[in-house]
């Protein structure tokens, strides 16, 4: 959706992953301030993401939404100004029906009621559900379009995230729709499912575009249910597939080792290259368990992750440079992401030495040319 935003994937911090329906404002507002005080907003982590169960009834009268009073007490403009006032930007979540998944009041109807009211409270981005969403009169593509719309008029340029769980494949279609979209189901913090997520979004890697991307979910990073080596296959995947970084553990209780998966700044550069194409699968060993996953930067570069998916063995991965598009004989500068180091030159491939099991290396490659 070319509303101006989403440029490049949205990156920030959002409640539901950790916290589930347990948020309340002093959360959001710890939040605001750890993501201030450990860099992370420094390292482009800047929307402050409310998700479900913030809100609680109508005004039934006025029929404006209100924040669930025992939580939100302060209400969403004060807690929007206080995020603002950090310097961050501030996100609500609504849904396309008549209730959220967890049942509080939906927009379906009230679409430029909310809309309105969330430009009011200076809200700068929306997540919008697709649960209880039956039987209306309109199509999904209707009911996500009315929001856009009533969004749209109230002037404010608010970031729309569309979270309809890819079941209507929205990655064909959503392009004028949305700023991104879900392509899967919610994600859990496990290895296998973290894995299923990303290959399910692998298959719409040709309908992602600045403006637009494929959103297989939010970060587990910091959540505990998958080792370090793991966590950092899990952010060098999705940060080289465009995916949205949006980080969903208790930043207030961050470890140094998340932290460091994080904000590494090369890595990060691969999620935010103007470009803004999806790196996808080039070659898959399905003997060894090892793949190669590549996309374009800008100024010809690639980037490049050596995944090694086999659960028992280290191994090497080799990078043929035919899989990137390159002569066999090309000549190609490569560089280790994570480690900020440049490894040599190579000519026809390099090979990813001792990747261990669940591991990767991610590389940034480019091309020497030739006299
Ligand atoms: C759905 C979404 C999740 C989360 C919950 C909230 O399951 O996919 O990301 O927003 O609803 O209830």
């Amino acid at each position: 959706l070319d509303n101006g935003l989403g440029k490049t994937p949205q990156m920030g911090w959002n409640s539901w992953n950790h916290f589930g329906c347990r948020i309340n404002e002093t959360v959001i507002r710890e939040t605001a301030d750890a993501l201030i005080s450990t860099g992370l907003a420094k390292a482009g982590y800047t929307y402050v993401n409310v998700d479900d169960c913030w809100a609680s009834t109508r005004d039934s009268t006025t029929k404006f939404i209100q924040p669930d009073p025992s939580t939100f007490p302060s209400g969403m403009a004060a807690l929007a100004d206080y995020v603002h006032s950090r310097g961050l930007l501030f996100g609500l979540y609504s849904d396309a029906g008549y209730e959220t998944c967890a049942g509080r009041p939906g927009s379906f109807g009230y679409e430029d009621i909310d809309a309105h009211v969330y430009a009011q409270w200076k809200v700068d981005y929306l997540k919008y559900d697709n649960c209880n969403s039956r039987p209306t009169n309109c199509t999904i593509k209707e009911r996500y379009e009315r929001m856009r719309d009533a969004l749209n008029r109230t002037g404010r340029p608010i970031f729309y995230s569309a979270c309809e769980w890819g079941e209507m494949l929205p990655a064909l279609w959503f392009q004028s729709v949305a700023n991104s979209w879900r392509t899967t189901g919610d994600i859990v913090d496990t290895w296998l499912l973290m894995l299923l997520n990303i290959d399910i979004n692998n298959l719409f890697w040709s309908f992602a575009a600045p403006h637009g991307f494929n959103d297989p979910d939010m970060l587990e990073i910091g959540n505990g249910g998958m080792t370090y080596n793991e966590y950092r296959t899990h952010m060098s995947l999705w940060s080289i597939a465009k995916a949205p970084l949006l980080i969903g553990c208790d930043v207030r209780n961050i470890s140094k080792e998340s932290l460091e998966l994080l904000t590494n700044p090369e890595v990060i550069a691969v999620n935010q290259d103007p470009l803004g194409l999806q790196g996808k699968k080039v070659r898959i060993d399905p003997y060894n368990g090892t793949e190669v996953w590549a996309g374009p930067l800008v100024n010809g570069s690639m980037a490049v992750v050596a995944f090694n998916r086999n659960n028992d063995v280290s191994q090497a991965v080799v990078v043929s440079f035919s899989d990137l598009g390159w002569k066999t004989t090309s000549q190609v500068n490569v560089r280790d992401l994570w480690a900020r180091q440049d490894l040599g030159q190579f000519q026809g491939n390099y090979t990813a030495l001792n990747i261990e099991p669940h591991g990767v290396q991610m590389l940034k490659m480019t091309l020497i040319a030739l006299e």
